[in-house]
Protein backbone atom coordinates (compact mmCIF):
# COMPACT_ATOMS: atom_id res chain seq x y z
CA UNK A 1 0.00 0.00 0.00
CA UNK A 2 1.39 3.39 -0.59
CA UNK A 3 1.33 6.35 1.85
CA UNK A 4 1.68 9.79 1.81
CA UNK A 5 2.84 12.61 4.25
CA UNK A 6 0.97 15.66 5.04
CA UNK A 7 3.03 18.17 6.88
CA UNK A 8 1.31 20.99 8.38
CA UNK A 9 3.59 24.14 9.05
CA UNK A 10 1.54 25.45 12.12
CA UNK A 11 2.74 28.40 14.33
CA UNK A 12 3.79 26.42 17.31
CA UNK A 13 4.85 23.37 15.98
CA UNK A 14 5.59 21.39 12.40
CA UNK A 15 2.87 18.75 12.54
CA UNK A 16 3.52 15.66 10.43
CA UNK A 17 1.43 12.50 9.45
CA UNK A 18 2.07 9.57 7.75
CA UNK A 19 -1.21 7.91 6.20
CA UNK A 20 -1.59 5.24 4.22
CA UNK A 21 -3.73 5.71 0.51
CA UNK A 22 -6.49 4.02 2.46
CA UNK A 23 -7.04 6.12 5.83
CA UNK A 24 -4.58 4.11 7.58
CA UNK A 25 -3.19 6.41 10.56
CA UNK A 26 0.36 5.03 10.28
CA UNK A 27 2.05 7.43 12.21
CA UNK A 28 1.84 11.07 13.69
CA UNK A 29 5.48 13.70 14.91
CA UNK A 30 5.22 16.65 16.18
CA UNK A 31 7.97 19.33 16.91
CA UNK A 32 8.11 22.83 18.53
CA UNK A 33 9.62 25.86 17.14
CA UNK A 34 10.19 29.07 19.47
CA UNK A 35 8.39 32.25 18.29
CA UNK A 36 9.96 35.42 19.46
CA UNK A 37 8.36 39.09 19.96
CA UNK A 38 10.91 41.49 19.77
CA UNK A 39 8.49 44.29 20.77
CA UNK A 40 4.73 44.67 21.61
CA UNK A 41 2.21 43.04 18.69
CA UNK A 42 5.49 41.88 16.91
CA UNK A 43 6.12 38.16 15.98
CA UNK A 44 8.50 36.17 14.35
CA UNK A 45 10.00 32.87 13.51
CA UNK A 46 13.48 31.79 12.02
CA UNK A 47 12.44 29.59 8.88
CA UNK A 48 15.95 27.82 9.33
CA UNK A 49 13.81 26.11 12.32
CA UNK A 50 11.33 25.11 10.16
CA UNK A 51 13.49 23.50 8.01
CA UNK A 52 15.43 21.85 10.59
CA UNK A 53 12.65 20.60 12.80
CA UNK A 54 10.26 19.46 9.55
CA UNK A 55 13.67 17.64 8.36
CA UNK A 56 14.37 15.88 12.22
CA UNK A 57 10.52 15.36 12.38
CA UNK A 58 10.36 13.45 8.79
CA UNK A 59 13.09 11.24 10.28
CA UNK A 60 10.86 10.41 13.31
CA UNK A 61 7.99 9.94 11.29
CA UNK A 62 9.45 7.37 9.44
CA UNK A 63 11.20 5.68 11.66
CA UNK A 64 10.15 1.58 11.51
CA UNK A 65 8.17 2.47 8.94
CA UNK A 66 8.02 1.10 5.07
CA UNK A 67 9.52 4.06 3.88
CA UNK A 68 9.72 2.65 0.21
CA UNK A 69 5.92 2.96 0.20
CA UNK A 70 6.18 6.97 0.84
CA UNK A 71 4.93 8.16 -2.80
CA UNK A 72 4.01 12.09 -2.14
CA UNK A 73 5.03 14.96 0.70
CA UNK A 74 1.91 18.00 0.71
CA UNK A 75 1.43 20.84 2.95
CA UNK A 76 -0.84 22.99 4.90
CA UNK A 77 1.06 25.95 6.08
CA UNK A 78 0.29 29.34 8.53
CA UNK A 79 -0.66 31.95 5.90
CA UNK A 80 0.49 35.41 4.94
CA UNK A 81 4.26 35.24 6.22
CA UNK A 82 7.08 37.07 4.93
CA UNK A 83 10.41 35.09 4.42
CA UNK A 84 12.86 36.82 1.90
CA UNK A 85 16.48 35.38 0.61
CA UNK A 86 19.07 36.71 -1.00
CA UNK A 87 20.86 35.79 -4.54
CA UNK A 88 22.57 32.49 -2.29
CA UNK A 89 19.58 31.54 -1.12
CA UNK A 90 20.25 33.08 2.69
CA UNK A 91 17.42 33.62 4.85
CA UNK A 92 17.73 37.89 5.10
CA UNK A 93 16.00 38.65 8.30
CA UNK A 94 13.24 36.22 10.46
CA UNK A 95 10.32 35.47 9.20
CA UNK A 96 7.25 38.36 9.69
CA UNK A 97 4.39 36.20 10.82
CA UNK A 98 0.45 36.24 9.91
CA UNK A 99 -0.34 37.81 13.59
CA UNK A 100 2.31 40.40 13.85
CA UNK A 101 0.52 43.93 14.05
CA UNK A 102 3.63 46.38 13.18
CA UNK A 103 2.70 46.70 9.92
CA UNK A 104 -0.58 48.76 10.73
CA UNK A 105 0.82 51.78 9.36
CA UNK A 106 1.78 50.95 5.83
CA UNK A 107 -1.30 48.48 5.66
CA UNK A 108 -4.15 51.66 6.73
CA UNK A 109 -2.15 53.49 4.41
CA UNK A 110 -2.83 50.63 1.16
CA UNK A 111 -6.37 50.81 2.52
CA UNK A 112 -6.71 54.74 2.20
CA UNK A 113 -4.18 56.07 -0.28
CA UNK A 114 -4.61 52.87 -2.67
CA UNK A 115 -8.08 53.07 -1.40
CA UNK A 116 -9.91 50.07 -0.01
CA UNK A 117 -12.07 49.83 -3.57
CA UNK A 118 -9.32 49.85 -6.04
CA UNK A 119 -7.46 47.07 -3.69
CA UNK A 120 -10.42 44.85 -3.96
CA UNK A 121 -10.33 45.60 -7.79
CA UNK A 122 -6.83 44.45 -7.75
CA UNK A 123 -7.13 41.46 -5.60
CA UNK A 124 -10.54 40.82 -4.13
CA UNK A 125 -9.78 42.02 -0.41
CA UNK A 126 -8.61 44.94 1.27
CA UNK A 127 -5.50 45.04 3.54
CA UNK A 128 -5.34 43.47 6.92
CA UNK A 129 -1.82 44.00 8.85
CA UNK A 130 -0.98 40.34 8.85
CA UNK A 131 -1.17 40.51 4.96
CA UNK A 132 2.35 40.00 3.30
CA UNK A 133 2.01 43.30 1.03
CA UNK A 134 2.22 45.57 3.85
CA UNK A 135 5.02 43.53 5.40
CA UNK A 136 7.20 43.82 2.47
CA UNK A 137 6.54 48.03 2.33
CA UNK A 138 7.10 47.70 6.36
CA UNK A 139 10.81 45.89 5.23
CA UNK A 140 11.43 48.39 2.61
CA UNK A 141 10.97 51.06 4.56
CA UNK A 142 12.63 50.41 8.22
CA UNK A 143 15.41 48.25 6.62
CA UNK A 144 16.35 49.16 3.27
CA UNK A 145 19.77 47.20 3.68
CA UNK A 146 17.34 43.71 3.87
CA UNK A 147 14.67 45.32 1.00
CA UNK A 148 17.85 45.88 -1.27
CA UNK A 149 18.87 42.29 -0.93
CA UNK A 150 15.80 40.36 -1.84
CA UNK A 151 16.07 37.78 -4.51
CA UNK A 152 13.15 35.66 -3.90
CA UNK A 153 10.39 36.21 -1.50
CA UNK A 154 7.85 33.41 -0.39
CA UNK A 155 5.34 32.35 2.38
CA UNK A 156 6.56 29.77 5.20
CA UNK A 157 5.52 26.18 3.58
CA UNK A 158 6.66 27.42 0.23
CA UNK A 159 10.14 27.97 2.16
CA UNK A 160 9.68 24.41 3.45
CA UNK A 161 8.80 23.08 -0.06
CA UNK A 162 11.35 25.01 -1.46
CA UNK A 163 14.74 23.36 0.98
CA UNK A 164 12.98 19.66 0.19
CA UNK A 165 12.77 20.29 -3.26
CA UNK A 166 14.62 23.32 -4.87
CA UNK A 167 11.56 24.46 -6.41
CA UNK A 168 10.23 28.22 -5.86
CA UNK A 169 6.43 27.55 -5.82
CA UNK A 170 3.31 28.50 -4.23
CA UNK A 171 -0.53 27.83 -4.43
CA UNK A 172 -3.48 30.08 -5.26
CA UNK A 173 -4.47 29.26 -1.82
CA UNK A 174 -1.57 31.01 0.00
CA UNK A 175 -1.01 33.60 -2.84
CA UNK A 176 -4.53 34.91 -1.95
CA UNK A 177 -3.40 35.95 1.71
CA UNK A 178 -0.19 38.22 -0.03
CA UNK A 179 -2.80 40.29 -0.84
CA UNK A 180 -0.45 40.52 -4.43
CA UNK A 181 -2.93 37.53 -6.23
CA UNK A 182 -5.40 38.61 -8.63
CA UNK A 183 -8.04 35.88 -6.62
CA UNK A 184 -11.14 36.17 -9.27
CA UNK A 185 -8.43 35.83 -12.34
CA UNK A 186 -5.55 33.43 -10.42
CA UNK A 187 -2.32 35.38 -11.68
CA UNK A 188 -0.32 37.95 -9.46
CA UNK A 189 -1.63 41.42 -9.91
CA UNK A 190 0.98 44.00 -11.25
CA UNK A 191 -0.45 47.19 -9.89
CA UNK A 192 0.07 45.47 -6.69
CA UNK A 193 3.50 44.16 -7.44
CA UNK A 194 4.09 47.54 -8.79
CA UNK A 195 2.96 49.64 -5.76
CA UNK A 196 5.01 47.26 -3.00
CA UNK A 197 7.98 47.59 -5.86
CA UNK A 198 8.16 43.85 -6.14
CA UNK A 199 10.30 42.59 -9.13
CA UNK A 200 7.93 39.84 -10.65
CA UNK A 201 11.17 37.34 -10.62
CA UNK A 202 11.47 37.25 -6.73
CA UNK A 203 7.71 36.01 -6.87
CA UNK A 204 6.82 32.11 -6.94
CA UNK A 205 5.06 30.07 -9.63
CA UNK A 206 1.72 29.28 -8.47
CA UNK A 207 0.29 26.00 -8.98
CA UNK A 208 -3.32 24.17 -8.20
CA UNK A 209 -2.61 22.94 -4.21
CA UNK A 210 -2.73 19.59 -5.61
CA UNK A 211 -0.60 19.63 -8.97
CA UNK A 212 3.47 18.15 -8.02
CA UNK A 213 6.25 20.93 -8.04
CA UNK A 214 9.01 18.72 -8.61
CA UNK A 215 10.66 16.17 -6.78
CA UNK A 216 12.24 15.18 -3.33
CA UNK A 217 16.05 16.79 -3.16
CA UNK A 218 18.68 13.39 -3.66
CA UNK A 219 20.15 14.57 -0.56
CA UNK A 220 17.40 15.41 1.34
CA UNK A 221 16.01 11.63 0.19
CA UNK A 222 19.04 10.30 1.73
CA UNK A 223 18.92 11.98 5.18
CA UNK A 224 15.10 11.06 6.29
CA UNK A 225 15.30 7.20 4.55
CA UNK A 226 12.78 8.48 1.17
CA UNK A 227 13.82 7.62 -2.23
CA UNK A 228 14.79 10.43 -4.68
CA UNK A 229 11.13 9.74 -6.52
CA UNK A 230 8.69 11.01 -4.22
CA UNK A 231 6.76 13.88 -4.93
CA UNK A 232 6.02 17.16 -3.81
CA UNK A 233 2.70 18.84 -4.44
CA UNK A 234 2.45 22.33 -3.68
CA UNK A 235 -0.31 22.49 -0.84
CA UNK A 236 -2.52 25.14 0.65
CA UNK A 237 -3.10 27.60 3.20
CA UNK A 238 -3.49 25.52 6.73
CA UNK A 239 -7.04 27.20 6.24
CA UNK A 240 -7.97 25.69 2.97
CA UNK A 241 -5.65 22.21 3.75
CA UNK A 242 -7.49 21.85 6.79
CA UNK A 243 -10.62 22.22 4.98
CA UNK A 244 -9.43 19.54 2.83
CA UNK A 245 -8.65 17.36 5.33
CA UNK A 246 -12.28 17.77 6.88
CA UNK A 247 -14.15 17.16 3.85
CA UNK A 248 -15.25 21.02 3.49
CA UNK A 249 -15.12 21.33 -0.20
CA UNK A 250 -19.24 21.94 -0.93
CA UNK A 251 -21.12 24.91 -1.79
CA UNK A 252 -21.46 26.97 1.28
CA UNK A 253 -19.95 24.34 3.64
CA UNK A 254 -18.09 25.29 7.25
CA UNK A 255 -15.40 24.79 8.86
CA UNK A 256 -14.38 26.44 11.86
CA UNK A 257 -10.64 25.76 13.02
CA UNK A 258 -9.34 26.12 16.95
CA UNK A 259 -5.87 26.91 16.05
CA UNK A 260 -3.60 29.13 17.02
CA UNK A 261 -5.80 31.35 15.06
CA UNK A 262 -9.22 30.80 14.71
CA UNK A 263 -10.97 30.85 11.25
CA UNK A 264 -14.46 30.53 9.79
CA UNK A 265 -13.80 29.35 6.19
CA UNK A 266 -17.17 28.87 3.91
CA UNK A 267 -16.21 26.82 0.45
CA UNK A 268 -17.40 28.39 -2.36
CA UNK A 269 -17.56 27.14 -5.62
CA UNK A 270 -18.06 30.63 -7.19
CA UNK A 271 -15.72 33.69 -6.77
CA UNK A 272 -17.22 36.27 -4.53
CA UNK A 273 -16.70 39.24 -2.45
CA UNK A 274 -19.10 40.79 0.69
CA UNK A 275 -20.00 44.74 0.19
CA UNK A 276 -17.77 45.65 2.79
CA UNK A 277 -14.46 42.81 2.26
CA UNK A 278 -15.28 42.39 6.24
CA UNK A 279 -14.64 38.35 4.92
CA UNK A 280 -11.15 37.20 3.27
CA UNK A 281 -12.14 35.83 -0.57
CA UNK A 282 -9.28 33.46 -1.38
CA UNK A 283 -8.94 30.54 -3.79
CA UNK A 284 -9.78 27.36 -1.94
CA UNK A 285 -7.05 24.08 -2.47
CA UNK A 286 -9.98 22.92 -4.88
CA UNK A 287 -9.43 25.66 -7.66
CA UNK A 288 -12.35 26.68 -6.46
CA UNK A 289 -12.57 29.59 -4.01
CA UNK A 290 -14.03 30.45 -0.15
CA UNK A 291 -14.61 32.95 2.02
CA UNK A 292 -13.01 33.58 5.64
CA UNK A 293 -12.78 34.93 8.84
CA UNK A 294 -9.86 35.26 10.78
CA UNK A 295 -9.57 35.75 14.59
CA UNK A 296 -5.86 36.15 15.71
CA UNK A 297 -6.35 34.18 18.92
CA UNK A 298 -8.48 30.88 19.45
CA UNK A 299 -6.36 27.97 21.31
CA UNK A 300 -3.35 30.21 21.84
CA UNK A 301 -5.46 31.49 24.63
CA UNK A 302 -6.58 28.68 26.50
CA UNK A 303 -2.53 27.86 25.59
CA UNK A 304 -1.16 31.95 27.06
CA UNK A 305 -3.80 30.84 30.48
CA UNK A 306 -2.61 27.28 31.33
CA UNK A 307 1.23 27.87 30.55
CA UNK A 308 2.29 31.71 31.05
CA UNK A 309 -0.74 32.18 33.88
CA UNK A 310 -1.52 29.48 35.58
CA UNK A 311 2.20 27.58 34.65
CA UNK A 312 0.50 24.15 34.48
CA UNK A 313 0.69 21.40 31.64
CA UNK A 314 -2.82 19.36 32.99
CA UNK A 315 -5.20 20.62 30.57
CA UNK A 316 -7.15 18.02 30.98
CA UNK A 317 -7.38 18.41 35.12
CA UNK A 318 -7.90 22.23 34.79
CA UNK A 319 -11.03 21.65 32.06
CA UNK A 320 -12.94 19.35 35.17
CA UNK A 321 -16.16 20.77 36.22
CA UNK A 322 -16.37 23.56 33.41
CA UNK A 323 -20.04 21.72 32.55
CA UNK A 324 -21.08 22.42 35.89
CA UNK A 325 -20.32 26.54 35.84
CA UNK A 326 -21.72 27.03 32.33
CA UNK A 327 -24.97 29.00 33.50
CA UNK A 328 -23.51 30.91 36.06
CA UNK A 329 -20.28 32.37 34.08
CA UNK A 330 -20.20 36.08 34.71
CA UNK A 331 -17.07 37.20 33.62
CA UNK A 332 -16.20 37.81 29.38
CA UNK A 333 -12.60 37.44 27.85
CA UNK A 334 -11.82 39.61 25.06
CA UNK A 335 -9.41 37.24 22.98
CA UNK A 336 -7.40 39.85 21.08
CA UNK A 337 -3.74 39.04 22.62
CA UNK A 338 -2.42 39.63 19.17
CA UNK A 339 -4.82 42.61 17.94
CA UNK A 340 -7.42 41.53 15.94
CA UNK A 341 -8.27 40.91 11.98
CA UNK A 342 -11.85 40.05 11.38
CA UNK A 343 -13.76 41.75 11.85
CA UNK A 344 -11.99 44.63 13.72
CA UNK A 345 -8.96 45.27 11.58
CA UNK A 346 -7.40 46.50 14.98
CA UNK A 347 -3.63 45.63 15.55
CA UNK A 348 -3.79 47.58 18.60
CA UNK A 349 -6.94 45.89 20.76
CA UNK A 350 -5.51 43.81 23.10
CA UNK A 351 -6.84 40.89 25.69
CA UNK A 352 -9.00 42.01 28.63
CA UNK A 353 -11.38 40.11 31.64
CA UNK A 354 -13.94 42.14 32.75
CA UNK A 355 -16.61 40.83 35.06
CA UNK A 356 -14.61 39.55 37.75
CA UNK A 357 -16.56 39.41 41.39
CA UNK A 358 -14.82 38.19 44.85
CA UNK A 359 -15.90 34.30 44.14
CA UNK A 360 -14.58 34.10 40.96
CA UNK A 361 -12.23 31.26 40.44
CA UNK A 362 -9.93 30.14 37.33
CA UNK A 363 -12.33 27.68 36.54
CA UNK A 364 -14.62 31.11 35.40
CA UNK A 365 -11.85 32.44 33.62
CA UNK A 366 -10.75 29.50 32.03
CA UNK A 367 -14.66 29.23 30.33
CA UNK A 368 -14.87 32.66 29.71
CA UNK A 369 -11.66 31.94 27.94
CA UNK A 370 -13.88 29.75 25.74
CA UNK A 371 -16.92 31.76 25.59
CA UNK A 372 -14.84 34.81 24.31
CA UNK A 373 -12.94 32.72 21.66
CA UNK A 374 -16.35 31.31 20.43
CA UNK A 375 -18.16 34.86 20.56
CA UNK A 376 -15.43 36.33 18.50
CA UNK A 377 -16.03 33.47 16.12
CA UNK A 378 -19.68 34.61 16.20
CA UNK A 379 -18.13 37.96 15.15
CA UNK A 380 -16.75 36.47 11.65
CA UNK A 381 -20.42 34.41 11.09
CA UNK A 382 -22.04 37.80 12.01
CA UNK A 383 -20.76 39.19 9.09
CA UNK A 384 -21.08 36.22 6.94
CA UNK A 385 -25.12 36.02 7.77
CA UNK A 386 -24.85 40.02 7.12
CA UNK A 387 -23.58 39.23 3.43
CA UNK A 388 -26.13 36.81 3.03
CA UNK A 389 -24.35 33.27 3.36
CA UNK A 390 -25.88 30.81 5.39
CA UNK A 391 -24.48 28.61 7.85
CA UNK A 392 -26.61 25.90 9.35
CA UNK A 393 -23.71 23.42 11.06
CA UNK A 394 -19.81 23.65 10.55
CA UNK A 395 -17.06 21.12 10.62
CA UNK A 396 -14.68 21.61 13.51
CA UNK A 397 -10.31 21.09 14.01
CA UNK A 398 -7.50 22.34 15.34
CA UNK A 399 -5.82 21.77 18.70
CA UNK A 400 -9.00 23.45 20.50
CA UNK A 401 -11.28 20.61 18.70
CA UNK A 402 -10.25 18.13 20.68
CA UNK A 403 -11.78 19.56 23.62
CA UNK A 404 -15.74 18.73 24.24
CA UNK A 405 -16.56 21.79 26.44
CA UNK A 406 -14.98 23.68 23.91
CA UNK A 407 -16.70 22.27 20.60
CA UNK A 408 -20.14 22.75 22.78
CA UNK A 409 -19.54 26.11 24.10
CA UNK A 410 -19.08 26.89 19.96
CA UNK A 411 -21.96 25.02 18.92
CA UNK A 412 -24.39 26.92 21.22
CA UNK A 413 -23.01 30.71 20.88
CA UNK A 414 -23.34 29.75 16.92
CA UNK A 415 -26.26 27.68 17.26
CA UNK A 416 -25.34 25.13 14.67
CA UNK A 417 -24.56 21.73 14.68
CA UNK A 418 -20.45 21.10 15.14
CA UNK A 419 -18.83 18.13 13.54
CA UNK A 420 -15.88 16.73 14.16
CA UNK A 421 -13.66 14.18 11.80
CA UNK A 422 -11.78 11.42 11.87
CA UNK A 423 -8.99 13.65 13.06
CA UNK A 424 -8.44 16.94 14.56
CA UNK A 425 -5.19 17.77 13.05
CA UNK A 426 -6.71 19.09 9.32
CA UNK A 427 -4.27 21.35 7.93
CA UNK A 428 -1.70 17.62 8.10
CA UNK A 429 -4.49 15.34 7.40
CA UNK A 430 -5.23 17.85 4.28
CA UNK A 431 -1.89 18.12 3.05
CA UNK A 432 -1.70 14.53 2.70
CA UNK A 433 -5.00 14.16 0.88
CA UNK A 434 -3.49 17.27 -1.63
CA UNK A 435 -0.21 14.74 -2.04
CA UNK A 436 -2.39 11.68 -3.00
CA UNK A 437 -4.45 13.44 -5.57
CA UNK A 438 -1.07 15.04 -6.69
CA UNK A 439 0.61 11.59 -7.42
CA UNK A 440 -2.72 9.97 -8.99
CA UNK A 441 -3.64 7.93 -5.61
CA UNK A 442 -7.37 9.28 -6.55
CA UNK A 443 -8.86 10.93 -9.57
CA UNK A 444 -9.95 13.87 -8.02
CA UNK A 445 -10.16 15.25 -4.92
CA UNK A 446 -14.00 14.58 -4.39
CA UNK A 447 -13.04 11.33 -5.02
CA UNK A 448 -10.21 11.30 -2.48
CA UNK A 449 -12.61 13.07 0.41
CA UNK A 450 -15.53 10.93 -0.52
CA UNK A 451 -12.83 7.87 0.63
CA UNK A 452 -10.94 9.11 3.38
CA UNK A 453 -13.12 11.77 5.51
CA UNK A 454 -15.58 10.42 7.70
CA UNK A 455 -17.62 12.36 10.63
CA UNK A 456 -16.46 10.99 14.02
CA UNK A 457 -18.82 12.65 16.27
CA UNK A 458 -21.31 15.75 17.02
CA UNK A 459 -22.80 18.66 19.03
CA UNK A 460 -26.32 19.40 18.08
CA UNK A 461 -26.86 23.12 19.70
CA UNK A 462 -29.59 23.05 23.10
CA UNK A 463 -32.31 25.54 23.37
CA UNK A 464 -32.03 26.52 26.41
CA UNK A 465 -28.07 26.78 25.96
CA UNK A 466 -28.54 28.66 22.72
CA UNK A 467 -30.85 31.28 24.04
CA UNK A 468 -28.34 32.21 27.20
CA UNK A 469 -25.59 32.38 25.39
CA UNK A 470 -27.32 35.01 22.49
CA UNK A 471 -28.21 37.18 25.40
CA UNK A 472 -24.65 36.83 26.59
CA UNK A 473 -23.09 37.27 23.08
CA UNK A 474 -25.52 40.93 23.18
CA UNK A 475 -23.32 42.03 26.00
CA UNK A 476 -19.65 40.97 24.87
CA UNK A 477 -20.56 43.03 21.24
CA UNK A 478 -20.13 46.04 23.34
CA UNK A 479 -17.27 45.83 25.34
CA UNK A 480 -14.69 46.27 22.23
CA UNK A 481 -16.20 49.55 21.08
CA UNK A 482 -16.12 50.13 24.49
CA UNK A 483 -12.57 49.67 25.15
CA UNK A 484 -11.68 50.78 21.50
CA UNK A 485 -10.63 54.55 22.74
CA UNK A 486 -8.67 52.74 25.58
CA UNK A 487 -6.71 50.37 23.88
CA UNK A 488 -5.56 53.33 21.56
CA UNK A 489 -3.64 55.31 24.28
CA UNK A 490 -1.44 52.03 25.00
C1 LIG B 1 -5.49 33.13 8.08
C2 LIG B 1 -4.47 33.33 9.13
C3 LIG B 1 -4.20 32.24 10.12
C4 LIG B 1 -2.87 31.61 9.85
C5 LIG B 1 -2.57 30.72 11.03
O1 LIG B 1 -5.75 34.24 7.34
O2 LIG B 1 -3.83 34.34 9.21
O3 LIG B 1 -5.21 31.29 10.14
O4 LIG B 1 -2.87 30.96 8.63
O5 LIG B 1 -1.82 29.67 10.80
Amino acid sequence: MNSYIGIDLGTSSVKMLLVGANVEFLNSVSRDYPISYPQSGWSEQNPEDWATQTIDGLCELLEGQDKSSVKGISFGGQMHGLVILDENDKVIRPAILWNDGRTQEQSDRLNSEVGKQTLSSYTANISFAGFTAPKILWVEENEPECFARISKLMLPKDYVAYVLSGVHATDYSDASGMLLLDVKNKCWSDEMTKICHIKRQWLPTLYESYEPIGKIKPEIAHRVGLSESVVICAGAGDNAAAAIGTGTIKDGSCNISLGTSGTVFISKDTFSVDENNSLHSFCHATGKYHLMGCILSAASCNKWWMENILESDDYVGEQKGLFDIIYENEVYFLPYLMGERSPHNDAGARGAFIGMRPNTTRKHMLLAIMEGVAFALRDCVEVAKASGVKIEKSLICGGGAKNEIWRTVVANVLGIEVQRPVTEQGPSYGGAILAMVGCGEYSSLDEAIDSLVQIKDSILPNEKLTAYYDNKYKLFKQIYPALRGIYAQF
